[in-house]
Parts: C-alpha cells; structure tokens; sequence
C-alpha cells in the first residue's frame, strides 16, 4: 500500500517514519518547501532523538519521499494521513483551518477511491465536517472513507512510542476503512479498538486530559507536603504501587507545558462549554497548572526578598528532556516573571533556544551549565536533562555567589544539598 502524510512536523515526520519502518511506501507532503528539500536530504527541523536516523535510512532504501507536489501526490496515493497542526484559537478552540484546507484539496484532486485518516488533535465531530468538506470540494462524486486514528506520541520519546504502541484507536463507521488501518498495523502487537469517529477523537482529549489531572493533582498535593514536612516524591511512590493509580506522571514540578496538555485541556472545556456542561475538575486542573511556577517564585522571593538586581541562573528551557520545544514551557514563565521584577538572568540549555524576542534580549545564555551558574545568587531547575541532573553541587559552591537552589522538577536530594551548605527549595520533597 502507498501512503501519503500532509503534514511534515513533529507528528507527520514520525508516522511517515512508522508506516516506512512498517514495510510500507510513504510519500511525506508539506505546503513548506525549505522543510521538505531538508527532509529529502534526511535533514529533521527539530529535535527528536533517533529520528532522523530512521528518516534517513528509509529515504536511501527508497521507502520514503518527501514532495511539495499535493496534486501528485494525492493522486499517487489511495490512503492520506492528516497531520496538519490545530493550534488553540485565542478562545482556547482549536483552529481548524489547516485540516480544512487539506481536506478541501483532496476532495478536488482526488481520482478515484481514497481513505482519509485523521491523527492530528481535533474536536469531536471533526471526521464529519472533514468528510463534508471533501465532499463540497469534489468534482466528480468518488468514493472515499474519512477515519480518525489519533496519536499518542510524547515528544523526546516519538520513536520509541510511535514503534511500540500501546493501543490503536481507529475511528470510522466503514468496515472497508477499518480493515485497510488494521492491515496498515497489523505487525503491532497491541489492542486495536475499533470505534465510532467521535469516539476516537474524545479518546484522545480524554487521555491528555486525564494525564494532565495526574500532574496537577500530585503538584496541589505537593504544596500541602511543604506544610506537612511529607515528601510528595516517597507519597507518589506509596500511592503508584497501586495498580488502580500507578506511578507515571505523577511526578511534582512547576507544571505540565508542551503542545497538547495545554491546549487540549482547554479545548475540552470549552467543547463542554458550548454544550452547557462544566468540566470542574478540568478547569481546576488547568487553574493549579497555570499557578505552579509561581508556587516556586513565590518561595524564591521570601527568601531573596526581592528579585531586583539579583544574579538568577535558570537551568533548562525546554518544556520537558530531549525536545527543542519551548511551546507553554513553565520555564519561560519563571523567565518572565524574574525579568518582570529586574533580575538579572543567565540561561542554560542543552538544545532549546529562546524566541528571538526583545523581551528576552537582556538574557545571556550560556553554553555550559557552570558558565550560567558563574556568581549566581541563586538557581532555578526547569528541566530535567541529563547534564542538569548531573551537576556536581559540591562543586558548584565555589562558583555560585549564593547557595540558593529551588528546584522546580525534584531532582535532587534535599539533605544532600543541605549537608553542602545550600539553601534549598523544591515542590513538595524539602525534607
Ligand atoms: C503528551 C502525551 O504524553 C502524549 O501521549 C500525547 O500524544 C501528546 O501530549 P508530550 O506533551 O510530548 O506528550 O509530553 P509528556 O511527556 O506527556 O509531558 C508533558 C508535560 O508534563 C511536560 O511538561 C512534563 O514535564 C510534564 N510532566 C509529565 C510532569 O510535570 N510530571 C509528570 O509526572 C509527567
């Protein structure tokens, strides 16, 4: 079978690596031609381990392609991947402009029998406007099957998630579309649940949604172990071995970033809005979110007494290890709260860069952690990445003008960095 992704970025770039690693013949199509000439020459243009190898190596074996040509390549290909981008609407709705745009153009170049399968983030009840809005673009009335398959992938770990799935969600009421996706899959050895368009696509808010409450529950938990001198990191232990809770995601910090939890957290709100239902907890969930790299400022603050003029080192920018992306990172928060109030901050990050933005001009970044943390008067530790939570705090005494430390991911060991001299401030693990 020949497949065709629309759509070359973080999502499009690794289904059309699945679907090669597969066995399969895909054809990768973006509106981006720099993009595309680069991923012809096995160039990604972001950051995601193990990915671009894999690109690479089926672009040589001739599996892969990559093209600017849509007529072509719609007309080449008898099953189409969506994977536009759906960015939030000031609303918080997502904008389906994109997946509009597409679905418009196959629906005019179309030539004969096409299945068309959804895996980027939309609203429920999406497939059916998709499906209505090829049909309106068609000339000649050919037959197609619109399916939504939605994906699961966590950045930094894209490859990894994307060639062991857990689960295979396939939404279409046509047995024809099903078995064509069951086939695409069928050397995955996972459950596939076939079900209703609808279906398929609130699967997906509802599993962010739910992962998102794992993170905001544990981190409201958190501030109350400060009060209670309890170690939210040993209560997290406790309630994971439960198989009912589990362990994963509930690990404390300065809050949830990244594309999805924010923005699909508020767009189901607000789908629920429009049909006159609260979703409480959800809101609750973003609120506790939205606070949570204050709860570490706040606690900064008390203990410098102001941030004006202070010397800060912010370690890692990325939202989360191993990605370049910045989008909603809680550390960009933190930034822009200490400049609000006149510190002076040095940066580190192994890959992420800041927006070229003057608001951040007078933020010096470093290439090294100890550059940044050079004269300090106290650090914030955003992101996780190896060379952060390897740091030699013994060390790092010497170099840093204060030992203040507040530690927004609970990376370190709170007697540790005590028995060293430091003052140090977590989320809940200060004991
Ligand atoms: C998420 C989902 O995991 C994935 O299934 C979906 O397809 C897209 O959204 P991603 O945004 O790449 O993936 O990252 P994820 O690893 O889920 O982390 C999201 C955010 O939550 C990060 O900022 C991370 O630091 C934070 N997080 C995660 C916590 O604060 N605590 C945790 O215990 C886990």
């Amino acid at each position: 079978m020949n497949l065709l992704v629309i759509g070359t970025g973080y999502v499009g770039s690794t289904t059309a690596m699945v679907f090669a690693e597969l066995g399969w013949k895909v054809t990768g199509l973006d509106v981006d031609a720099h993009k595309i000439n680069q991923l012809g020459q096995g160039i990604l243009h972001f950051y995601e381990p193990g990915l671009e190898e894999l690109i690479r190596k089926h672009i040589q074996s001739g599996q892969m392609k990559f093209t600017t040509d849509k007529d072509k390549a719609i007309q080449e290909n008898d099953i189409i991947f969506i994977c536009v981008g759906t960015p939030s609407l000031p609303d918080g709705s997502a904008d389906l402009r994109f997946v509009k745009e597409v679905a418009e153009e196959i629906g005019q170049k179309m030539n004969g029998y096409k299945l068309v399968v959804t895996k980027s983030t939309v609203p429920v009840g999406t497939q059916e406007l998709i499906a209505s809005w090829i049909k309106a673009a068609q000339e000649q009335q050919y037959p197609f099957d619109a399916a939504s398959n939605p994906e699961f992938l966590r950045e930094g770990k894209a490859v990894e998630d994307a060639l062991n799935p857990d689960r295979i969600i396939i939404g279409t009421p046509s047995e024809r579309a099903a078995n064509q996706l069951k086939a695409l899959y069928h050397s995955f050895i996972c459950p596939v649940v076939v079900t209703s368009p609808r279906t398929a696509e609130f699967i997906k808010y509802a599993s962010n949604a739910f992962l998102a409450t794992k993170i905001s529950y544990i981190n409201e938990l958190a501030r109350l172990c400060d009060k209670l001198n309890v170690n939210v990191k040993e209560v997290a232990s406790g309630i994971g071995l439960d198989p009912r809770i589990g362990p994963s995601f509930l690990q404390a910090g300065i809050g949830y970033g990244g594309s999805c939890f924010p923005k699909d957290v508020s767009a189901l709100i607000l789908t629920a809005k429009h049909n006159n239902i609260e979703l409480s907890v959800l809101e609750k969930v973003m609120q506790v979110n939205q606070t949570q790299h204050s709860y570490l400022t706040d606690k900064a603050r008390e203990r410098l007494g102001s941030f004006s003029d202070k010397k800060i080192a912010i370690l890692g920018l990325a939202f989360k290890p191993d990605t370049d992306d910045i989008r909603e990172a809680p550390s960009l928060r933190i930034i822009e709260s200490l400049l609000d109030e006149r510190a002076q901050l040095t940066l580190y990050d192994p890959v992420a860069v800041l927006p070229n933005d003057v608001k951040y001009a007078s933020v010096a970044v470093c290439m090294e952690v100890e550059e940044a943390l050079q004269d300090a008067d106290a650090v914030f530790l955003c992101t996780e990445w190896p060379t952060i939570r390897s740091i030699d705090w013994s060390k790092m005494k010497q170099v840093m003008a204060r030992g203040n430390v507040f530690d927004g991911r609970n990376l370190l060991n709170a007697q540790h960095m005590k028995a060293l001299g430091y003052y140090y401030q977590s989320i809940g693990s200060n004991d």
